[in-house]
């Protein structure tokens, strides 16, 4: 069984490889999906958010990197795969969470939406907060791999 793990991945964190080593765990292959969504002010370009994924995830024989653009339903249809994994962190994700669920059934009726609880360790990390530690100059050693320390350091 394949699952496709979409998100943003800017950039990933020690969050989102949880999800990931433990869907590589349950499912056959995963594909972590990079949103590349030029709207959107990002930190890191698609190229760059792909490459820190490709270092942080190489020992993973089943986890490949991808990207897509446009609707989620139709990459999903164009990669064969009706099966997405979201992270769970807390209540507060939940209402967005469903949303998308309840509305990729409605685009596409054979997509299933999975979702897995992150670690309670986790629960609080996202990208955007490790982005904002670092730009005042915290310690983000304990929240994102060194690749991608070294990396936000550099911008
Ligand atoms: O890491 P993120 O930013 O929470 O990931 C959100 C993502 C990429 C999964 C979501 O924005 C998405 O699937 N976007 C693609 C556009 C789409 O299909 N939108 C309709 C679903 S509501």
């Amino acid at each position: 069984m394949r699952v496709i793990y979409p998100g943003s991945f800017d950039p990933v964190t020690y969050g989102h490889i949880d999800i990931i080593d433990r869907c590589a765990k349950q499912f056959n292959e995963v594909i972590v999906a990079v949103l590349d969504n030029r709207s959107k002010k990002n930190m890191f370009s698609i190229d760059e958010r792909i490459e820190l994924l490709k270092t942080t995830l190489s020992d993973y024989t089943n986890v490949q990197i991808d990207t897509f653009s446009g609707l989620l339903v139709d990459y999903a249809k164009e990669k064969g795969c009706n099966k997405v994994v979201r992270g769970l962190r807390a209540i507060s994700d939940f209402e967005y969470e469903m949303q998308m669920a309840l509305a990729n059934k409605k685009l596409s009726h054979e997509m299933e939406t999975f979702f897995m609880v992150a670690q309670g360790r986790y629960a609080y990390l996202s990208s955007s907060i490790v982005k904002e530690i670092a730009i005042f100059g915290g310690d983000i050693s304990c929240f994102v791999p060194k690749a991608v320390e070294d990396a936000i350091k550099k911008k």
